[in-house]
């Protein structure tokens, strides 16, 4: 075995987005594109003498070549262990779970989230540092610059590691311990909730389906959900990570999980539905009949936080992605604790997080977790919910609608305009910032707009600025209607626009969502032009 170093030169483009370097498969093909990237990653992180590094993904095609190219590329930089999960499987809550309980360096995450897999689908990469949680902007933007000025990469010329029996194996200098995919991050689990109230529900006859989306959560959920909790064999569903995700997308929003919604809106209904994404950090709450939108799943996990072991002491804070409906907010309102307001990633709930800020975080991309960990969590929000539901006896249903008879219901819908032309939608997205300053207090149909601009977030931990993080118009009755472009689409721009209307009169909280928000989408069109922009007549994706 000898260390080599291999003549290289940069690629364009290796910028990591919202979350890691996302690209199609055939591009992380090309010799020396993985290599060049992964360089750029340990040139970062300078020194892993006595270090410990984390690696896994979430099973897609391609996903056991990267491991062993970085596994070598891992022993010729020196790091002296990388826990690798078995069959190279790691959930993205799990890799943090375990890079926080083995006091790791860092991680390093394989996955394209929710986007398809395959041959022709994405793959992904993203460097996790030492609290669990993505690397902040200075720490990507150092890779990039990195693979801007590459001109070598060093990797071992040993041969392929087995990655499917535990244990240490030498690599160069290096151990590699593969490590069971499920059991630390279960051991968290069943710290955090009440594991023998959810078991005596499901021995009680509740019944429940997760779907696993062909994806990595599958193997979480069926040790936890069937194996800890009782629940029937049966319960987890396509629960087996397929190197294509079943030629599906696994994304858990009613569009994509169409089967789930499906048969929780028909005749065999189980009490309860579930499923996550591709690399499991996200979630899908179902009751009957009623797909529970990200944004209340966040506010209703809030305003019942102490109905869990974990947080039985009440909550810090809540934090939310500025696009994410301000449900959240009534509910830290409520409970005098703070709503923290970031820019859209999970990256930027990380200093909340570590300054113990929050306690919750929530974005409306189907992404919910807590400070148990510096991830979105779908097994976990799943899991929230089963104990809540133990622990109350009442339906999903009843615990969505008591809770906008409380608090009021915020109607929240997505709307993705995708793969649709960068410079149109840029051109677009610029003539809107031109007109932002003229908006404020004009009458826009029945609203009147009360604060129109890009956001900007200061960070209040580190103060560092993350300006252009979208354009929001508020209105003075806290509707909203916010536009920005997607991080982490893989072909053209993704246009998103969100809306958001508050309604407290219980007598009108069960109108159509879409008919309820009609009048915002009107105002959304008229001010951005967004169909003739994009040349797209509906929306491709509502959620
Ligand atoms: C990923 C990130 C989330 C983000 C979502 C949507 O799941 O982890 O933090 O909310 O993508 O991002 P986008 O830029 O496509 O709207
Ligand atoms: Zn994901």
């Amino acid at each position: 075995m000898t260390i080599q170093t291999i003549a290289t030169t940069p690629f364009a483009g290796q910028r990591p987005g919202t979350s890691g370097l996302r690209k199609k498969v055939t591009e992380f093909q090309q010799p020396g594109y993985l290599e060049n990237f992964v360089e750029a990653i340990f040139l970062t992180l300078g020194d892993f003498q006595g270090r410990t590094l984390v690696l896994g993904g979430d099973g897609r095609y391609f996903n056991r070549d990267a491991i062993q190219t970085i596994l070598r590329m891992a022993a010729a930089h020196g790091v002296s262990r990388v826990l690798v999960g078995r069959g190279g499987i790691l959930s993205t809550p799990a890799v943090s779970c375990v890079i926080r309980k083995r006091a790791a360096l860092g991680g390093i995450v394989l996955s394209a989230s929710h986007n398809p897999g395959g041959p022709d689908g994405d793959f992904g990469i993203k460097y996790n540092i030492d609290n669990g949680g993505p690397a902040p902007e200075k720490i990507t933007d150092a890779i990039y610059e990195h693979t801007k000025t590459l001109s070598a990469y060093r990797i071992s010329d040993a041969g392929p590691v087995d990655l499917d029996r535990i244990g240490s194996i030498r690599l160069e200098d290096m151990e590699v311990e593969v490590i069971d995919s499920v059991s630390d991050y279960a051991e968290l689990m069943a710290g955090l909730f009440d594991f023998d109230a959810i078991r005596a529900l499901f021995q009680r006859g509740f019944t429940m389906r997760f779907d696993g989306m062909y994806a990595v959560s599958g193997p979480y959920a069926k040790a936890i959900i069937e194996g800890m909790l009782g629940a029937p064999a049966g319960t987890v569903v396509n629960a087996e990570p397929l190197e294509d995700f079943g030629g599906h997308h696994p994304d858990p929003n009613p569009v994509n999980a169409a089967e789930l919604i499906a048969l929780m809106d028909g005749p065999d209904a189980p009490d309860f539905g579930a499923a996550s994404d591709g690399d499991g950090d996200r979630n899908m709450i179902v009751g009957r009949k009623l797909a529970v939108s990200p944004s209340d799943s966040l506010a209703i996990i809030a305003a019942n936080a102490t109905a869990a072991p974990g947080y039985r002491d009440g909550i810090k804070g809540i934090a939310r992605s500025m696009p994410t409906s301000q449900a959240a907010d009534r509910v830290a309102a409520a409970l005098g604790v703070s709503c923290f307001e970031t820019p859209t990633g999970w990256k930027y709930f990380g200093n909340l997080l570590d300054a113990g800020l929050a306690t919750l975080c929530g974005e409306e991309s189907y992404g919910t977790g807590s400070m148990h960990i510096r991830e979105k969590d779908g097994v976990w929000a799943v899991l929230f919910w089963l104990n809540l539901i133990a622990a109350t006896g009442k339906s999903v249903n009843e615990i969505v609608q008591e809770h906008w008879a409380r608090f009021g219901r915020n109607y929240y819908s997505r709307h993705d305009y995708e793969a649709v032309d960068a410079g149109a939608a840029n051109a677009m997205m610029d003539d809107l910032r031109g007109k932002l300053a003229s908006l404020a207090g004009q009458t826009l149909g029945d609203f009147r707009v009360q604060l129109a601009d890009d956001f900007t977030y200061t960070d209040p931990v580190d103060n560092s600025v993350s300006s252009r993080q979208g354009v929001r118009i508020v209105m003075t009755d806290g509707s909203r209607i916010v536009m920005r472009l997607s991080g982490t689409g893989t072909e053209g721009a993704t246009v998103r626009l969100y809306l958001e209307r508050y309604e407290a009169d219980p007598a009108r909280h069960n109108l159509d969502t879409q008919q309820a928000l009609a009048p915002l989408i009107a105002i959304a069109e008229q001010v951005s032009g967004l169909k003739a922009r994009t040349g797209r007549e509906q929306p491709s994706v509502i959620t």
